[in-house]
């Protein structure tokens, strides 16, 4: 393809999170003009942790991303415990060991060193086809046309464009212009909060030996009373001067019972943390007594979810429009949602390469969602099957934890692409 005759197409991403980030780079990589228009007047996020595997890590390579600048902890497995007896057992997970020797060994980082590291590949001045994405901050999206491509700003202006890309959230602005009515996320009668700890204080407590015990790994610590489970998820980042804490609970308060019915002890407050683990074994529930890091987001650093689900879509595409990452099929964030997120992304960037026609756009759109809505609907539903238990699992947890990791995304739409349009595209040296 001569790309001096050929023009580089028009994107408008809609929101600046993992999702529209990933996709503003895998767009520009392969030569197209992107701006991406994000309603919050600057980085909002709240600096919980996320872990990163095989799936999205590969992809993250391929973009040149620089590990160092995620301050991450790796991790070869998981330390499982009864919170009650706090039995359990550490698992080494072959496929990570065998990740590590080429350099993808999997990380949990804080969300804002993640969405920094994005930010600088979106728009930074990096050896890349594209021009760097233009970002705009206070640029809340209130409408879209999706025959026409463009998209309107609460200020009233209008952009045009050959493609958006909702990437907005749960809260989708362009959801609805998709399917045509609205349609909202249903609520899953699961909980949490989510903290982040000082580590440094550890020493302080010795009931919380067990954190320096055990492998490299993020602690799963669940008691299951009946169909319902409670469970903190814990691990370190920001090189283990911070423990990210997420605490699953069914909100009894929506059932009528008091959520804090937690007995006070120590330096912990009762109305501190929300939902219940006074039953938990104490030296799990001495973690509640390391004081809290405050975010912009939380004076108190402790924020609580409810954590909804989205119901599976008839569609994420029409016209010159799409939705993709959470805006699409969010999910409790139970099982690797931001690595979906960056495999549509990247997934978009082998579809979209330059030379690509604005007539093109809508067989492209549809490409995408063949490659990239079972999965995603898969991976929800599957989400939902492991607290709801009115909904049928057809994976086990450790089958739906490998189909999370095993996938080579841009292997597969590379593969897509070649079969069903002319030239794929190269996206650099990955195996
Ligand atoms: C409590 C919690 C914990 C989680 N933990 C994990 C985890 O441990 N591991 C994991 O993989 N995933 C986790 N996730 C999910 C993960 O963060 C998301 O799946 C991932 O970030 C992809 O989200 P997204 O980019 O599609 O949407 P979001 O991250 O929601 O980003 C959407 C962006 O769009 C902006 N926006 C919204 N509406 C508009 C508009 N009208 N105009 C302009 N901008 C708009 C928003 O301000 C936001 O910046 C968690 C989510 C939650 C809520
Ligand atoms: C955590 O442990 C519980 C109980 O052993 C198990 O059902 C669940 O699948 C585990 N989750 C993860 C992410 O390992
Ligand atoms: C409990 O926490 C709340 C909110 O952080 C605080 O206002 C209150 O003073 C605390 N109470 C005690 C006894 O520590
Ligand atoms: C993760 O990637 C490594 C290196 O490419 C590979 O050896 C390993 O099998 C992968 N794991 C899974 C589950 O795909």
């Amino acid at each position: 393809m001569d790309s001096s005759t050929t023009r580089p197409l028009n994107i408008t991403v809609v929101g600046a999170g993992i999702g529209g980030l990933a996709a503003a780079i895998a767009l520009r990589r392969s030569g197209n003009r992107v701006k991406i228009f994000e309603s919050s007047p600057h980085n909002t996020e709240f600096g919980a942790g996320i872990s990163l595997q095989n799936n999205s890590l590969r992809i993250l390579n391929a973009w040149g991303f620089l590990r160092e600048n995620l301050n991450s902890v790796s991790f070869d497995g998981i330390n499982i415990r009864d919170a009650v007896t706090g039995e359990g057992h550490s698992v080494t997970f072959p496929h990570l060991e065998q990740a590590k020797a080429k350099a993808i060994n999997a990380l949990t980082c804080q969300r804002n060193d993640l969405l920094e590291e994005l930010k600088r590949l979106a728009v930074g001045d990096n050896d890349c086809p594209g021009p760097p994405a233009e970002l705009y901050f206070d640029s809340k999206v209130v409408s879209c046309d999706t025959e026409a491509g463009s998209i309107t700003l609460e200020s009233g202006e209008a952009v045009a464009a050959d493609l958006v890309i909702g990437a907005d959230g749960i809260h989708s602005t362009i959801r609805p212009s998709i399917l045509g009515e609205s349609v909202t996320a249903d609520t899953t009668g699961l909980s949490c909060f989510r903290c982040l700890l000082d580590a440094t204080k550890v020493a302080d407590h010795p009931t919380l030996s067990w954190l320096n015990e055990g492998i490299e790994a993020p602690w799963n610590i669940t008691t299951v009373e009946g169909s319902h489970f409670s469970s903190f998820m814990v691990y370190f980042v920001r090189k283990r001067e911070l423990l990210n804490l997420v605490a699953y609970y069914h909100d009894r308060h929506r059932e009528g019972k008091c959520p804090f019915d937690r007995r006070g002890r120590g330096a912990s407050n009762e109305s501190r943390y929300p939902g219940s683990f006074s039953y938990f074994s104490a030296e799990f529930e001495t973690l509640l007594d390391l004081p809290t890091v405050p975010t912009t987001a939380s004076p108190t650093g402790i924020l609580r979810w409810q954590l909804p689900a989205m119901p599976l879509l008839s569609t994420w595409v029409k016209g010159r429009a799409m939705i993709m990452g959470d805006a699409a099929h969010s999910t409790l964030p139970t099982s690797g949602r931001a690595g979906i997120a960056i495999e549509e992304a990247v997934t978009l960037g082998v579809l979209f390469p330059l030379g690509t026609t604005g007539d093109e756009v809508s067989e492209r759109l549809e490409a995408f969602q063949e490659l990239c809505k079972g999965r995603g609907d898969l991976v929800n539903s599957e989400s939902v099957a492991r607290v709801d238990s009115t909904q049928k699992k057809t994976m086990s947890d450790r089958e739906l934890q490998v189909y999370l990791v095993a996938r080579d995304a841009i292997k597969t739409a590379e593969e897509y692409s070649r079969l069903h349009f002319d030239a794929a595209p190269s996206h650099g040296d990955v195996d």
